[in-house]
């Protein structure tokens, strides 16, 4: 059973709070702190009962190694800064213990990355369970609020909950409750837009969806290995080609269930990918050898567009284009657009998402709801157990 975060026992307690700060960053600059700002309720609430809090989280894949470009110090720093307190961020791992065990209440300490120990990843239970006891031992209580992370099987988000007092936190709680709603009796019509560069990390998610959703949209690299699948020319675009047969299936199995799949009609291209490479739109029937599709053309768009406003329930996972490159972001904008619209509820799934819509300007609020994890979402929705809900009894 997993107790709430309010049943917890915290006054005078040092909890460990597995956050999923795990930011983008350019030149060691945090470019969306998105996930930061959504770990502050729970954080504020903990330092309000009268607890410290040791802060676990991971920041790349750094694979077991201290490279210093995976430092969460960039994070610390900003985390100091939203909460207007100091954040302890002791430089050297075998300090951390004593630090964290020498807290007092309404102190904080973030832990430099958990996955600079190759046990936080481990796929043996045995290296899994000897980290979590470590770090069990600094603290009385854990709570998990790491929504992006859940779906991991590691030692911070799986091992660690089951060897003490534990609860979910609110963002957790949050996630939980939007995607129960998309998954148990959705508002109808229910439709869904994917995105982003590979067919292989949403196959299983697709798959699912099919059965639940009425209508689903496709965009982003990922479109290529559809539209090759339908037999058209895609130039030079991103190709999984093994995963043509299965895309064939996908496509049969949408028609014959009734989903309204929506691919794009026109594309926009360019010989190649860079911020200045000249854009051209086409008609997805005339897609020249030596281009490559960057992003929907402006008519996909506005028919998607037109699509998710008869929707009562939209969930969206993953860029159009290459919204980075402004000669490339409409597709994603006007999609992002259309979900502000939306009558019901909207969902925006993913770190990669949340950061594209608040690169483009639009504003959390103009969201149904806006979801820190990518993977995790999608995993959910794909019907999967997630190793760190399971833990906190989810
Ligand atoms: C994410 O960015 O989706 C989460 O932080 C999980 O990161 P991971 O895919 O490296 O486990």
């Amino acid at each position: 059973m997993s107790s709430s975060l309010t049943g917890l026992e915290i006054a005078g307690k040092r909890v460990f709070l597995r956050c999923d700060l795990n930011v983008p960053l350019k030149d060691g600059v945090i470019t969306d702190d998105g996930r930061i700002r959504a770990s502050l309720p729970t954080i504020k609430f903990l330092l309000a009962g009268g607890a410290s809090i040791v802060i676990g989280a991971h920041l790349g894949r750094p694979k077991g190694e201290a490279k210093p470009e995976f430092s969460l110090a960039p994070v610390a720093k900003r985390l100091s800064e939203l909460l207007n307190t100091p954040v302890e961020f002791p430089a050297v791992s075998a300090g951390e213990a004593a630090k964290a065990k020498a807290l007092t209440p309404g102190q904080v300490l973030l832990l430099e990355n958990l996955r600079f120990n190759a046990a936080e990843t481990s796929k043996d239970d045995k290296d899994r369970a000897v980290f979590a006891k470590e770090l069990a031992s600094m603290v009385d209580a854990y709570v998990g609020d790491g929504f992006g992370a859940v779906h991991r099987k590691h030692a911070s988000v799986f091992d660690l909950p089951q060897l003490l007092p534990h609860a979910a936190g609110f963002l957790v709680d949050a996630e939980v409750e939007v995607l129960k709603q998309l998954t148990q009796n959705p508002q109808r019509p229910y439709g869904v837009v994917l995105g982003g560069a590979k067919v292989s990390d949403k196959i299983g998610v697709i798959s699912n969806l099919l059965e639940k959703v009425d209508l689903l949209a496709i965009g982003g690299g990922m479109v290529f290995t559809f539209l090759a699948a339908q037999g058209k020319g895609i130039g030079s675009s991103l190709v999984e080609t093994d995963l043509i047969p299965t895309v064939k299936e996908i496509i049969a199995r949408a028609e014959a269930k009734g989903v309204s799949l929506h691919l794009p009609t026109d594309i926009v291209v360019a010989p190649k990918f860079a911020a200045d490479a000249p854009a051209t739109i086409v008609s997805v029937d005339a897609i020249p050898a030596d281009q490559m599709g960057l992003d929907i053309g402006p008519d996909s768009a506005k028919e998607f567009a037109s699509a998710i406003a008869g929707c009562k329930t939209v969930f969206w996972n993953g860029p159009m284009g290459v919204f980075e490159y402004s000669a490339f972001a409409n597709g994603t904008k006007v999609i992002a657009e259309a979900l502000t619209k939306v009558s019901g509820i909207s969902v925006v799934g993913g770190g990669d998402s949340a950061a594209a819509v608040r690169a483009l300007g639009f504003a959390d609020s103009d969201f149904g709801y806006i979801s820190t994890g990518g993977g995790a979402a999608l995993e959910y929705l794909e019907g999967k157990e997630l190793p760190g809900l399971q833990a906190l009894g989810l």
